[in-house]
């Protein structure tokens, strides 16, 4: 009979692969054209449940589309008709009333009749007390986690120990199956299965009722259909990742949070996002149920936060925690908004802020109070900020947020870190870091400053964003006491106090002067001698004057640290360099030679002086004297004997080099040109 019902869904069988196409047509022509009638399946009876009181229903399948067909419903018990029951339906429901007995074997046949033509349907034997066909089942609820997929499904109506089958497959692969029984008495069934941690599977069950009689063994239990098959994600691991912006209007703010969706094997069977949002400090926070991945809202000026989590078939994934700032405090209030109106719907909100920036965690709020009531309840010189919110047509604005005082105190101590700068005779620039907010117990008016020295006292004002100051009118040499405070509406706190000393004026300027003096005069003196010397020098020797190099960074090197051999070595280097002038095959003449003998010494004779007093600063020499600062290094050089042949030979370097290494020719070069 099977066959009949696939006539009628032939194609849709033939899709499914169930049988050949020859092989259905040809059933299908048989059944047609041997009778006028084609039967009905055998009917099939049940009751919902194995419980003693359920009625039965009986169904059968008719594959013809005729009208006016008629079913007659036969039930035969031994040798009498229990039931005869016409229908124009294809069920059938009986009143266990009607059965009498359900603990008997019957026989039961549908005959169907369209006019005068009759025919009648394959009789079937049954006991109708195991004839229990549950309900399909339903599957409540899935975890998954390592591979593990839990399923919980809902009890069938009698709450029964029942046998299920389940089957599932990867998309695509073959079913696997598993036959199971579930416990009795439980609240939910309950099944354990065993996957690949990384595949989406489909998974469908089915369940029969355990035999209920012992002549029920021999007879084929009645499956429940097959649950709607659901897809097995793998489980959402990671939180989803939110991108959020904020824009800010006159009284409340507007919040744009987007999320992405996780990846495509997470996403089987459709992600819904929960999320949880503080917007009224006031309230409880409120759960959202999302579709969508984006989500709008608006908010107050006070701290915000939101988590989300990604739910998939399987569970959650972990919650994502947006914070959304506080927008920043103010550290004065713009005017007091102490406002005393009850507004509908206000909520305020307070807590400490100890440093002017770091929210607490735990802060308070009340649909009640005031901000006149919560004024002289915080504690004493501690700096509080408060936000009034209001609720208006649905939406969250802040209407006032200030830094306040209970009572305000004096700063506890005066500001860190006096430090003096750019010390002169008659100025200093005192700077100082600014009062911590907790040290200042109070809003911070000014900074107050005293300057004293030479027997006087003056006084200064700041604003307290300024950390510096510069103090002129002083007298050289003097030493001075420099106090700071800050000062509340409560009064100054304590001083911070420091010394310094300006420099006296005369020895320390004439000291430097002097140096400054005598460098620049030897460097004229140098330039004259050496221009003139090379005047004639070169109009006789130019074409051969060596030009020895030295490496510039040795030169540097050793400038240091040969400093006291100065005056000993000074002397062979120049000799040697004149010799090496002797050396060449043209003419110099004694003149030249005992001329720069005589200027170097003259210049190594002052200099060696002046470092003997332990006056000359090198440096303002480097700024001020006309000779390369590496000079003398560069002589004591080339007292060293391998390094005077090197000279010789190294002619061609780097101009660069040249410069550095032979002062003379350099100088000599530029005075020439200058002079003409
Ligand atoms: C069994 O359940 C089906 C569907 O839930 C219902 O149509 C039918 O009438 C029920 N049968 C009995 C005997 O209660
Ligand atoms: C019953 O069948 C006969 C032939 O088998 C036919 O002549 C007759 O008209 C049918 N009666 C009805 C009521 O259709
Ligand atoms: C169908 O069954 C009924 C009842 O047993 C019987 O009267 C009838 O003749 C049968 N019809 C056919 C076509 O066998
Ligand atoms: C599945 O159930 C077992 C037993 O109740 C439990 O130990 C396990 O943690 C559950 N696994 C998941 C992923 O829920
Ligand atoms: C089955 O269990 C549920 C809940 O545990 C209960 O409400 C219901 O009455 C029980 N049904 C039967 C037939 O025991
Ligand atoms: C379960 O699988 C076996 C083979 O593994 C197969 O023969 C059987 O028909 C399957 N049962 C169901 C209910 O799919
Ligand atoms: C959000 O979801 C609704 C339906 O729930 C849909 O009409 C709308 O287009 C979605 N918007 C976006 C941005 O996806
Ligand atoms: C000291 O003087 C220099 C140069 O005039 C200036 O750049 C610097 O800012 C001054 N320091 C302070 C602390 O005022
Ligand atoms: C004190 O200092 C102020 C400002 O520098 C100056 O005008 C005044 O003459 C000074 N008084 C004495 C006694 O030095
Ligand atoms: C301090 O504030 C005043 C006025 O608001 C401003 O003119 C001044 O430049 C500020 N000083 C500093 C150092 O920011
Ligand atoms: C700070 O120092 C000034 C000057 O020395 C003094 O007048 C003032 O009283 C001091 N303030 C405190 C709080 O000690
Ligand atoms: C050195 O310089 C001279 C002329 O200045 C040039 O003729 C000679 O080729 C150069 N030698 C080297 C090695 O560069």
């Amino acid at each position: 009979m099977i066959e009949i019902e696939w006539c009628g869904q032939l194609s849709h069988v033939i899709a499914q692969g169930r049988c050949a196409l020859q092989q259905c047509a040809a059933v299908c022509l048989i059944m047609i054209t041997a009778t006028g009638c084609i039967p009905t399946t055998s009917p099939q009876c049940y009751k919902n449940s194995t419980g003693p009181s359920e009625d039965f229903t009986c169904r059968w399948e008719d594959r013809n589309i005729e009208q006016n067909t008629m079913y007659t419903l036969y039930i035969f018990e031994g040798k009498t008709f229990v039931l005869q029951e016409k229908t124009n339906q294809k069920e059938k429901y009986l009143c266990l009333e009607q059965l009498g007995t359900i603990y008997k074997n019957m026989e039961i046949w549908v005959q169907r009749q369209v006019g005068n033509l009759t025919c009648n349907s394959t009789k079937n034997s049954v006991i109708f007390e195991c004839l229990a066909k549950y309900s399909k089942p339903q599957i409540t609820g899935m975890t998954r986690s390592d591979g593990i997929l839990n399923l919980t499904l809902s009890k069938p109506k009698d709450n029964k120990s029942v046998i299920y089958v389940i089957r599932w497959r990867e998309i695509g692969a073959e079913w696997q199956n598993e036959t199971f029984e579930t416990e009795e008495s439980t609240f939910q069934d309950f099944y354990t299965l065993r996957l690949q941690k990384q595949a989406v599977y489909q998974v469908q069950l089915m369940r029969q009722s355990k035999p209920l009689l012992p002549a029920c063994e021999s007879q084929q239990a009645l499956w429940s259909d097959w649950s709607i098959m659901v897809d097995v994600p793998i489980e959402i691991r990671l939180p989803p990742k939110v991108h959020w912006k904020e824009t800010q209007n006159t009284q409340s703010r507007d919040v744009h949070l987007m999320w992405d969706a996780p990846p495509a094997e997470e996403s089987v069977g459709g992600v819904t996002y929960i999320l949880n949002m503080s917007h009224w400090p006031c309230h409880k926070p409120k759960t959202l149920k999302a579709v969508n991945r984006t989500f709008n809202t608006s908010i107050t000026f006070s701290e915000a936060w939101v988590s989300i989590i990604a739910r998939n078939q399987v569970g959650s994934s972990p919650p994502q925690l947006i914070t959304i700032p506080a927008v920043k405090h103010l550290n004065h209030c713009p005017k007091h908004q102490g406002n005393s109106n009850k507004i509908e719907k206000t909520c305020l909100e307070w807590y400490k802020l100890e440093d002017g920036e770091t929210r607490p965690q735990a802060v308070n709020t009340s649909r009640k109070k005031m901000v006149n009531d919560i004024e002289n309840e915080v504690e004493n010189f501690v700096r509080h900020y408060y936000f009034l919110h209001i609720r208006k047509s649905g939406t969250y604005q802040t209407v006032a947020m200030c830094p306040f005082y209970s009572q305000e105190g004096v700063p506890s101590k005066g500001p860190d870190n006096v430090l003096f700068f750019n010390v002169t005779h008659e100025s200093a620039v005192v700077s100082w870091l600014s009062i911590p907010v907790e040290n200042q117990r109070g809003f911070l008016q000014q900074y107050l400053i005293w300057i004293s020295g030479q027997e006087n006292t003056t006084h200064h004002r700041l604003p307290t964003n300024e950390t510096s100051f510069l103090i002129k009118n002083l007298h050289p040499g003097a030493s001075y006491t420099v106090s700071i405070a800050g000062r509340t509406n409560a009064g100054e706190g304590p001083n911070s106090t420091a010394n310094f000393e300006t420099p006296s004026i005369r020895t320390a300027l004439s000291q430097q002067d002097q140096t400054i003096l005598s460098v620049c005069v030897l460097g004229l003196l140098c330039t004259l001698i050496c221009s003139v010397v090379f005047r004639r020098f070169r109009s006789k020797l130019l074409p051969a004057v060596p030009s020895p190099v030295i490496p510039a960074t040795k030169s540097i090197f050793r400038h240091d640290e040969s400093l006291s051999q100065q005056t000993e070595e000074v002397h062979e280097v120049v000799l040697l360099q004149l010799q090496e002038h002797n050396k060449q095959p043209q003419n110099t003449t004694p003149e030249q030679s005992t001329l720069l003998q005589d200027f170097g010494l003259v210049i190594f004779e002052e200099e060696d002086e002046e470092d003997e007093e332990g006056v000359t600063d090198l440096s303002s020499m480097k700024s001020c004297c006309y000779p390369n600062p590496s000079y003398r290094g560069q002589m004591l050089h080339m007292s060293d004997p391998i390094h005077t042949t090197e000279i010789i030979f190294k002619e061609n370097d780097t101009e660069s080099t040249y410069r550095n290494g032979m002062f003379f020719d350099t100088r000599v070069v530029e005075c020439d040109e200058t002079s003409f």
